[in-house]
């Protein structure tokens, strides 16, 4: 599933795969200019740390078209980009992508806006590729953790659908799977958009990889029972220290596989580790509208007037994770050193 993101440069349109439907309806978004590409990164048509930041990347190139036929092209473009930039909070993979997009402007400053035009199309399809084999590069390091016949537990949806392709946590799943380990998967429901069982189930039933859906609340059955072998799960930003942001629920899910003495991994590309921040603590958490835990579909399941929490995230301590599986390999506590070391192999 590596065309649910598709820039087409004939027609200059980005089309999404619309991730609210699935799985009933497999229908497509298409967005033309900015306004299309920051609702569809708030409404979560497409969502995901590094998908949203593959989207982001094609955002800019739609907002420099938008613009460039204005006098005042730079200004009109900058204003555009921050739209892009803070369309959601926490996923630092977004502000990092148009970050990479505003650093090659920054290099060839003098360029005219079809020159721009020409190499960001280019660097938004490379940040796509690459994302893609940043995946399966993880993917294989992370499945040798992996023992034939482990049930593994994943929180939300870090599969093909949250990056460019492949996945991060489903990347290592799905690394395990073709090395003809005999896995099983347990995708935790999580409430309320229902990541797991709309889309990280939907991928692996499409795949073929056996998986059960649990509610998010049957977590600590599952391990006391001895049901889980290990947990892995993706990031939306992982700080300098190694405190990981991920969906609302995942700290639970690591005090619970700590509490019954089962690993707990964190799979994410470099791109989503942001050493600007020391800790956890400094992670913006997004909160989302409350209709998203009031109502399932057109049904309301809460009493009108009532107030609800909806926050979209929660960060795991670092001293709950036992690795961090990356493209340069998995990194060991004490992160404060592997992160900086990995970032040292990629020449970063
Ligand atoms: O709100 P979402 O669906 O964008 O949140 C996504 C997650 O929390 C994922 O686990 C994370 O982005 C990792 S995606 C490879």
């Amino acid at each position: 599933m590596e065309d649910h993101i598709r820039y087409d440069s004939d027609s200059h349109v980005l089309d999404l795969l619309d991730q609210r439907l699935l799985p009933t309806q497999e229908s497509r978004v298409l967005c033309q200019s900015t306004a299309d590409i920051v609702t569809a990164l708030k409404d979560m048509v497409v969502r995901g740390a590094p998908a949203i930041g593959v989207t982001a990347a094609w955002g800019c190139v739609l907002a420099l078209r938008e613009v460039r036929q204005e006098p005042l092209w730079r200004a009109a473009l900058e204003d555009r980009l921050e739209r892009i930039a803070s369309a959601r909070p926490t996923a630092v993979n977004l502000r990092w992508a148009v970050e990479r997009m505003r650093r090659l402007w920054t290099a060839r400053a003098e360029a005219d806006p079809d020159t721009l035009l020409s190499l960001w199309l280019e660097e938004a399809a490379a940040m796509q590729a690459e994302d893609i084999a940043a995946c399966k590069a993880l993917g294989r390091f992370g499945a040798e953790r992996i023992r034939p016949g482990d049930t593994i537990m994943t929180h939300c949806n870090a599969g093909a659908l949250a990056t460019a392709g492949y996945g991060t946590a489903l990347g290592v799943i799905r690394a395990a799977w073709e090395n003809g380990k005999n896995i099983r998967v347990i995708a935790n429901e999580t409430r309320p958009f229902l990541q797991g069982a709309r889309l990280t189930a939907y991928e692996l039933h499409k795949n073929g990889i056996p998986v059960t859906v649990a509610c998010d609340n049957a977590c600590a059955l599952l391990m006391r029972r001895g049901m889980v072998q290990c947990v892995v799960v993706g990031a939306d930003r992982i700080a300098a220290n190694g405190d990981t942001a991920n969906k609302i629920g995942t700290c639970g899910v690591a005090l619970l596989a700590r509490e019954h003495g089962i690993p707990f991994y964190v799979a994410a590309p470099l791109s989503t580790i942001d050493r600007s921040i020391a800790s956890g603590a400094d992670i913006p958490i997004e909160e989302r509208p409350a209709r998203e835990v009031t109502h399932v579909g057109d049904t309301r399941i809460c009493p009108d007037g009532v107030p609800v929490f909806n926050f979209a995230f929660d960060v795991t301590p670092a001293a709950l994770i036992t690795g961090i599986v990356t493209e340069q390999g998995v990194l060991e506590p004490p992160y404060s050193q592997s992160i900086p070391d990995a970032f040292a192999r990629a020449g970063r």
